[in-house]
């Protein structure tokens, strides 16, 4: 057997839980989703992410099974793969994984097994954001629901301001040291890893999550995990049913002389003109509304966003995008990718270009967003800067 280099990085991967609430006569990440277990599919995410010791943490009796699963996923990178048994609470569990890293190791991921088909390309943004200097690094999915507040009667006390509030995931990443110290010195139980390393009075900061990386908790999440594995190429090791793609195209043009701030791209570029519009103006998230819509079969923006509602007047590329995944969802479809290019001398997009990227991939629940951005050599209404065009496409996959 060839030795795969020695990891910086750890992933730990808490599968100790019972899943009283799955009731699916096993312990919930041994509980099979196709051919394999959840655990197995969980895995397969972890071991596309960067190179790394991943230390399963099982509950008693499971080390043999957790053993043969971990092995088949990992492939080559076998010798990377450590099994301890867990504890009564899941931070009882964090700790005896991270008792067992090696020594090389300086950033540690924490994964709850149950979100089975969480991309590898989540544990690559955390990873990247630790690298960055972050101490402690959460994936987080925009609120779609109205949020309220209710007493213990049922009775609604208040509305939350959802646009405060985000859904945390995991894997969650960390400082080795920042992780190790927090769960030394841990006063309380938390119910996930954040939570620790910030009442140990550290930063925690976000990336997209992914929406596909729901955590199985019961009997209708492990269908809708089962549904999605017949459609997500990389989701499924036994056969799966061709899925079905769908691409969509949308353009859209708005000119300068609106009231306030310029709204472009999700985002708000002080001391720019602002575009005219019934809503923001926003034309790089009025091409991707489309470009969406048209590729589910689904009409166009003025079919659900017409200026016969007053509620998306003056609304900003959150709110537009949230509703279109929403429509989306409910016909069946998510969202693959989308690529979007801006032709307009002004703003320029070359500093802010990436933030516009993860904000309107944030907007769609956590996708892949590709944003460019042109000029036309001075030909054109945008190329005398009398406004901006955008043209966006879309990739969809039935649910
Ligand atoms: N977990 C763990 N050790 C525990 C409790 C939970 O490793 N003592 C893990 C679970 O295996 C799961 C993750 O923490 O991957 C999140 O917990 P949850 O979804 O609540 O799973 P369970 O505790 O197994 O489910 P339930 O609460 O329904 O019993
Ligand atoms: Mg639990």
């Amino acid at each position: 057997m060839t030795l795969t280099p020695v990891p910086r990085i750890a992933v730990v991967v808490v599968a100790a839980g019972s899943g009283t609430r799955l009731r699916g006569g096993a312990p919930k990440a041994f509980v099979g989703l196709d051919a394999r277990s959840i655990l197995h599919r969980s895995l397969l995410g972890v071991f596309g992410g960067p190179s790394a010791q991943v230390v399963v943490v099982v509950p008693d009796g499971y080390e043999g099974d957790a053993l043969t699963d971990a092995r088949d996923a990992a492939g080559p990178a076998a010798d990377l793969v450590t099994i301890v048994t867990g504890g009564a609470t899941r931070q009882d569990s964090v700790a005896a994984g991270v008792s067992a890293l090696r020594a090389d190791i300086e950033i540690v991921l924490v994964h709850d097994a149950a979100r089975a088909l969480t991309p590898s390309a989540v544990f690559e943004r955390v990873v990247a954001a630790v690298d960055a200097g972050a101490a402690a690094v959460i994936p987080t999915v925009p609120v779609v629901d109205t949020i309220k507040r209710v007493d213990h009667t049922g009775r609604v006390v208040e509305g939350v301001d959802r646009s405060e509030l985000a859904a945390a995931q995991t894997p969650q990443g960390f400082r080795r040291d920042v992780l190790a110290a927090a769960l030394a010195s841990a006063e309380a139980d938390h119910t996930d890893d954040a939570a620790l390393v910030s009442a140990a009075g550290h930063d925690v900061v976000t990336v997209a999550g992914d929406a596909i990386a729901f955590k199985i908790t019961t009997g209708a999440d492990l269908e809708r995990a089962r549904s999605l594995m017949q459609v997500s190429p990389v989701a499924s090791s036994s056969e799966p049913s061709a899925p079905v793609f769908r691409v969509g195209i949308g353009t859209d043009v708005h000119g300068f002389g609106g009231e306030g701030a310029l709204w472009l791209a999700g985002l708000e570029w002080p001391g720019e003109r602002a575009l005219s519009g019934h809503s923001d103006g926003d034309a790089v998230a009025h091409a991707i509304v489309d470009a969406l819509l048209a590729a589910a079969g689904l009409g166009d923006i003025g079919t659900h966003f017409g200026t016969d509602r007053p509620e998306f007047a003056g609304a900003h590329a959150e709110a537009f995008l949230a509703h279109t995944v929403e429509l989306l969802r409910d016909a069946g479809w998510r969202v693959g990718n989308v690529s979007v290019q801006v032709q307009a001398n002004r703003p320029r997009f070359a500093a802010r270009r990436t933030e516009a990227e993860q904000a309107l991939s944030a907007a769609l629940g956590g996708v892949a967003v590709s944003v460019s951005a042109t000029t036309t050599d001075g030909l054109g209404f945008t190329g005398r800067t009398e406004g901006v065009a955008a043209f966006a496409t879309a990739l969809v996959i039935a649910v």
